[in-house]
């Protein structure tokens, strides 16, 4: 058990608390237990590294996003504690993924029809225009599949969701693009910055919408503006925190999940078949490959009480990062982790969480994935990686890849393949 109470002291616990087995050159290199999702160590296969650390130490800590749990069982029990872990971690008001209950259920009410099934089905047929205009206009045989499809889809996507113009899906991506610098560089100021500029452009698309009145679009956004919570109307702080969670919080995970799929299929040859054969097993198939390559890093909680956990004493105030791309392949819970199957419990699986925070958006993400899937093997004879030019993993607080260079064989090329879509 390690015991923490002086931030100085506190890296030196750590080591003395980790297992030193199955310590490969590239954890070595952290030094002691240290570690820094940011050093190279991460870039060149982050999941891998993940994988090392868990199995090292369960429970690290690092400046950038303290203290971690990389175990399922332990991610699994934050999950389910609300109390002792809560979800109010920075003074910001965050809706609801910064709240507690009872001001949680009552925001989670609020939210949650948005994405009811019936909701989720009649956005199908404009996710997958969007799919075919891209998939149409790349470069074949060759593209980058992380440029040219994976990162305009998913921002074309949320912004067609809520009835926003094209043009805004560019600016959010750049807008996460910043942002995801400055977390790497933890440049505070720039990222209050960013912030403010954020909410500058939700407000404005929101005064706009209100400028139109009784014409305006029976959208998403709409629909937001006139909702009400505990009887009264959402605030506008309130509304800019619902969709900058619903836009730039959500785009990055999306088009790193669109690439980590592509990419499998590619490298995969066997599940590309067979997805080629059975589309009907395409969504189970997302979840299966993205709890293998996650798609999201972490989320964090505070500790409301000093608690005992994965063998580690953390005081009461303490940031815990639950690391869901290491608990997802953690072998204590699922057998022979790195391997493909259909099979599995789907409620282990933590892609999209578990407990009272679990991702309200699921239903969504998992059409947008089916819908990309779909279109990308229906408008293909073959997918698979290009020779010498190997694939970019994109670098903390990014996951999936920056660069993901695919050949694609077209249609008609068919014969004697995986046949199609
Ligand atoms: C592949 C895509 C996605 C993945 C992997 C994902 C994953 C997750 C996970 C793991 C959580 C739980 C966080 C926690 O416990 O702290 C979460 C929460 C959340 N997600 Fe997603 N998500 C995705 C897409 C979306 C989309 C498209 C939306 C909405 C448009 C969305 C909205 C939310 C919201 C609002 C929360 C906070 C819920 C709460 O605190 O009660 N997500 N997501």
């Amino acid at each position: 058990m390690t015991a923490v109470t002086d931030p100085s002291r506190r890296l030196r616990y750590i080591a003395v608390g980790c297992s030193r087995r199955l310590v490969t050159e590239r954890v070595r290199a952290l030094s002691d237990g240290v570690w820094d999702p940011r050093s190279d160590a991460f870039r060149s296969d982050p999941w891998t590294a993940y994988d090392e650390l868990r199995e090292r130490c369960p429970v690290a800590f690092s400046d950038a996003l303290q203290w971690s749990l990389f175990r399922h069982e332990d991610v699994m029990r934050v999950l389910h504690d609300p109390l002792t872990f809560s979800n109010q971690v920075s003074s910001h008001r965050a809706v609801p993924n910064g709240m507690d209950p009872p001001e949680h259920t009552e925001y989670r009410r609020l939210i949650e029809p948005f994405f009811a099934p019936e909701r989720v089905a009649a956005f199908e047929p404009v996710c997958r225009a969007i799919a075919a205009r891209l998939w149409r206009a790349a470069a074949l045989p060759e593209m980058d599949f992380a440029v040219a499809f994976a990162r305009p889809f998913a921002a074309l996507c949320q912004c067609a969701f809520l009835g926003w113009e094209e043009e805004t899906a560019d600016r959010l991506l750049q807008w996460v693009d910043r942002q995801h610098e400055a977390i790497f560089r933890q440049d505070r100021r720039a990222l209050s910055d960013l912030a403010q500029e954020l909410h500058e452009t939700i407000q404005q698309i929101l005064r706009r919408r209100r400028e139109m009145g009784d014409s305006a679009p029976d959208d998403a956004t709409t629909r937001l503006l006139q909702a009400r919570v505990g009887g009264r109307a959402v605030s506008d702080e309130e509304l800019v925190s619902i969709l900058r969670n619903w836009t730039a919080g959500e785009v990055g995970t999306l088009s790193a999940a669109v690439s980590i799929l592509a990419n499998f299929l590619a490298v995969h040859p066997e599940v590309q078949r067979r997805l080629r054969e059975d589309p009907s097993t395409i969504e189970a198939a997302s979840d299966e490959i993205l709890r293998i390559h996650g798609p999201l890093l972490a989320n964090r909680r505070i500790t409301r009480r000093a608690v005992d956990i994965g063998g580690t004493h953390i005081p009461a105030g303490q940031i815990v990062t639950l690391i869901w791309v290491a608990a997802n392949r953690d072998p204590r819970a699922f057998e022979q982790p790195l391997e493909f199957r259909l099979d599995r419990d789907p409620a282990q699986n933590l892609v999209y969480g578990a407990g009272i925070h679990a991702c309200p958006g699921a239903p969504l993400a998992r059409l947008e994935l089916r819908v990309a899937l779909e279109e990308v093997l229906g408008g293909s004879a073959w997918i698979e990686p290009v020779p010498d030019r190997p694939a970019v993993f994109a670098s903390f607080p990014s996951t999936g890849f920056s660069s993901l260079p695919l050949r694609i064989q077209p249609e008609r090329a068919a014969a004697g393949r995986g046949g199609r879509v």
